[in-house]
């Protein structure tokens, strides 16, 4: 027969895993409404790509190991923020803040952090805008505000990010001086693209003048 205490862990478990799935569709729809509004009122979407994942087993035991707590359920719904995940991918710098302001006027959700690596990239050149809000969950018990990352980044930043961390888990975190240098320079390339395309649209959309 099995323990009740573990018993207990499982559902407790079972339940976490629930909201958090939940709160990802929640999020998921309101930002696919949001993206046919903009097809509905504007012709198009600056919307190119979402893509959500939950946080597995392993990376949620690694996280909290790696933060010097005790893995139990109750520290990472306390002490996670990036279990439910969702990233939104967009043609141009400035369509980031509009996605984000859309998404947190939204009825139910809230806002409780944003962390801009825009206008603050990373020392490595990491850039993207960071949300975490709380959707309500509602149980039978009743609502349970449940936690959601939201990142946003245009295609260009996302292109860069996903090399970097490509690179940073074959060097485990310390990738040779002249690589980091590189990727720096990359990411400078990425900002001056971000710049030129947005200026390029703005001057197509303007009818093309110079
Ligand atoms: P993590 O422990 O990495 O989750 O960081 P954090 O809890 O301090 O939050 P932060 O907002 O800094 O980063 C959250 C997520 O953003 C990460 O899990 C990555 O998906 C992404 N991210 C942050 N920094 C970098 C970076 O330097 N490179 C890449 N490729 N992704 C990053
Ligand atoms: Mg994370």
């Amino acid at each position: 027969m099995q323990d009740p205490m573990e018993k207990n862990q499982m559902d407790q478990w079972k339940t976490s895993m629930f909201l958090y799935d939940s709160a990802l569709k929640e999020i998921s729809t309101k930002i696919g409404i949001l993206n046919n509004e903009f097809i509905h009122v504007c012709g198009h979407t600056p919307i190119e790509h979402i893509k959500t994942r939950l946080k597995s087993p392993e990376s949620i035991v690694k996280k909290l190991k790696r933060h010097g707590q005790e893995v139990t359920i109750q520290n990472m719904v306390e002490k996670l923020s990036d279990i439910a995940g969702i990233r939104i991918t967009c043609s141009f710098t400035q369509d980031i803040y509009t996605i984000a302001d859309r998404i947190a006027r939204q009825k139910g959700v809230t806002v409780l952090y944003v962390k801009d690596y825009i206008k603050c990239p990373k020392p490595n050149g990491y850039k993207s805008y960071h949300m975490v809000v709380t959707v309500p969950i509602y149980l039978t018990d009743g609502p349970v505000e449940t936690r959601v990352e939201i990142q946003i980044r245009t295609v260009a930043m996302d292109f860069w990010a996903s090399l970097e961390h490509k690179i940073y888990y074959k060097f485990e975190g310390n990738a040779p001086a002249s690589i980091q240098a590189e990727l720096k320079t990359c990411a400078d390339m990425v900002d001056l693209m971000d710049a030129k395309m947005f200026a390029l649209n703005q001057q197509i959309l303007a009818g093309g003048q110079e």
